[in-house]
C-alpha cells in the first residue's frame, strides 16, 4: 500500500474501498457544487505569514471547545451514514476521537445508536440533533442523549429541506434505496467493506429503530424519516429545547451575521459557521468567507465555531486565525474510516495535528490559544517596481 502522507492519500483510499453510493454520498455537494468548491478554493486563497528567528521548541495545540479540553481545536463532525462507509462505523470513529483527545460528535441520522456509543467509550461525546416533527421522538432523543451522558447537544438548523445531491440520486441513494445491478456489481467489488458489514448487525438508523412505534421493517423506517425533517422548525424551537437540555447546547448551520445575533439572544453556548459541507444552499459563500462578518458581529457574546472544507492542519491554522475557538472535520474523517476503519480516523487526526504543529512553527506561533490574525499574510496596499 503506498505510503498515506495526507488527507487525499486517505481520500483515494476511500474511494476504493468504500461502495460508490456511499462514497458518493459523503463526497458531494448540491445542484452545481459551487459552494462545494469554494469551500476549498477559498482556503488555498488564504497566505499565511512566514516568521523566522523566533523559538519555537515548546509548543501546545491544547485548548478548549465550548469549555472541554481539547488535544488540538478540531472535533470531528456529525455525519449521517457513517456506519455505512465502515462497519460499526461511528463506534470506530467515537473510539478513535476519545483516544485522541477531541470530541466526537454522533449524527441522529447516524448508523449505531447513542446508547451504542456510550456503552464503548468512557467519555462524555457530542450529539447532534435534527428537530423532527415528532416532538416526543425529538424530545425522547434529547433525554437519551442526556442519559447517555453526551456533554454538548449540537442542533442543526440549515436543513428544512434537503438540498439536492445529484450523484445521490444517479446512485438511487433515495427512499427507498434502489438496489440496482450496477449498485450490487459495485459493492461486489469491495471485499473488505462487505466482509465487515456481514460481521456487524448495525445496517438501519440505529437512534430510530425500536424507538418509534409506527416503525416495523425497512419500508416504514424509511418512509417515516423521510416525512420527519420538519420544514416549520424555528428560533422557538431553539427556546424548547434549551428547556430540556442542561449541556451545552451548540447550533449548527449559520452563515449569516443576522442569524448569529439571533443565537445570542436563545440561550445557545456556541454556533458553527457552516455551510453543511456545500451539501445545502448551493451558491452561498464558503464557510471561511463568512466567518469574519460573523466574528465581527457576535465574536465577543459567544464562540464561534467552522466547518466545511477543512481538509489539514494549515486549514485550521486559518479558522482560528479569522476568529474561529474551534473547527469540526467531517469528510477529512471519513476518508479515513473508509479506507482503514478506526486506525483510519486515528491516522486522519495524526496528519491534521502534525500539519498544524508545524505550520504553527513556521509562523512563529508556540500556542494555539494565542493565534490571531497577526497569523495571515497582508499585501502591502501598494506595489512598484
Ligand atoms: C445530512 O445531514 C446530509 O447532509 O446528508
Amino acid at each position: 500500500m503506498a505510503i498515506i502522507t495526507n488527507i487525499e492519500d486517505l481520500r483515494v483510499l476511500a474511494q476504493k474501498r468504500v461502495p460508490r453510493i456511499f462514497y458518493d454520498y459523503v463526497d458531494s455537494g448540491s445542484w452545481s457544487e459551487s459552494t462545494y468548491r469554494a469551500n476549498r478554493d477559498d482556503f488555498a486563497g488564504i497566505q499565511l505569514r512566514q516568521r523566522v528567528g523566533i523559538n519555537v521548541a515548546n509548543r501546545s495545540l491544547q485548548t478548549q471547545m465550548v469549555g472541554q479540553d481539547v488535544t488540538m481545536p478540531v472535533a470531528l463532525a456529525p455525519v449521517g451514514l457513517t456506519g455505512m462507509v465502515h462497519a460499526d462505523g461511528e463506534i470506530l470513529a467515537a473510539k478513535a476521537a476519545e483516544q485522541f483527545g477531541v470530541p466526537f460528535t454522533l449524527s441522529t441520522m447516524s448508523i449505531c445508536a447513542i446508547e451504542d456509543i456510550a456503552a464503548r467509550t468512557t467519555k462524555p461525546f457530542w450529539f447532534q440533533l435534527y428537530i423532527m416533527k415528532d416532538r416526543d421522538f425529538t424530545s425522547r432523543l434529547i433525554a437519551r442523549a442526556e442519559a447517555a451522558g453526551c456533554s454538548a447537544l449540537v442542533v442543526t438548523l440549515d436543513l428544512p429541506m434537503m438540498g439536492q445531491r445529484n450523484k445521490d440520486l444517479k446512485n438511487g441513494l433515495s427512499v427507498p434505496i434502489k438496489l440496482s445491478l450496477r449498485n450490487l456489481l459495485n459493492v461486489a467489488h469491495k471485499t473488505r467493506w462487505w466482509t465487515g458489514m456481514l460481521g456487524t448487525k448495525r445496517h438501519s438508523f440505529g437512534n430510530i429503530v425500536g424507538h418509534v412505534p409506527e416503525v416495523s421493517d425497512t419500508a416504514s423506517l424509511l418512509q417515516w424519516t423521510a416525512q420527519q425533517l420538519d420544514q416549520s422548525v424555528s428560533w422557538n424551537d431553539i427556546r424548547w429545547i434549551r428547556q430540556r437540555w442542561h449541556g451545552k447546547l451548540i447550533v449548527k448551520g449559520i452563515l449569516d451575521a443576522e442569524d448569529a445575533r439571533l443565537a445570542t439572544r436563545h440561550g445557545v453556548d456556541a454556533i458553527v459557521v457552516s455551510n453543511h459541507g456545500g451539501r445545502q444552499l448551493d451558491g452561498a459563500p464558503s464557510s471561511i468567507a463568512a466567518l469574519p462578518g460573523i466574528v465581527q458581529a457576535v465574536g465577543h457574546e459567544m464562540e464561534i465555531h467552522l466547518d466545511s472544507g477543512i481538509r489539514s492542519g494549515q486549514d485550521v491554522l486559518k479558522a482560528l486565525a479569522l476568529g474561529a475557538k474551534g473547527v469540526y472535520i467531517g469528510r477529512a474523517f471519513i476518508y479515513g474510516l473508509g479506507a482503514m476503519g478506526e486506525a483510519g480516523v486515528s491516522r486522519s487526526l495524526e496528519i491534521i495535528h502534525k500539519e498544524l504543529e508545524i505550520t504553527m512553527s513556521l509562523c512563529g506561533i508556540t500556542d494555539v490559544k494565542q493565534v490571531d490574525q497577526s497569523v495571515l499574510f497582508k499585501a502591502p496596499q501598494t506595489y512598484s517596481k
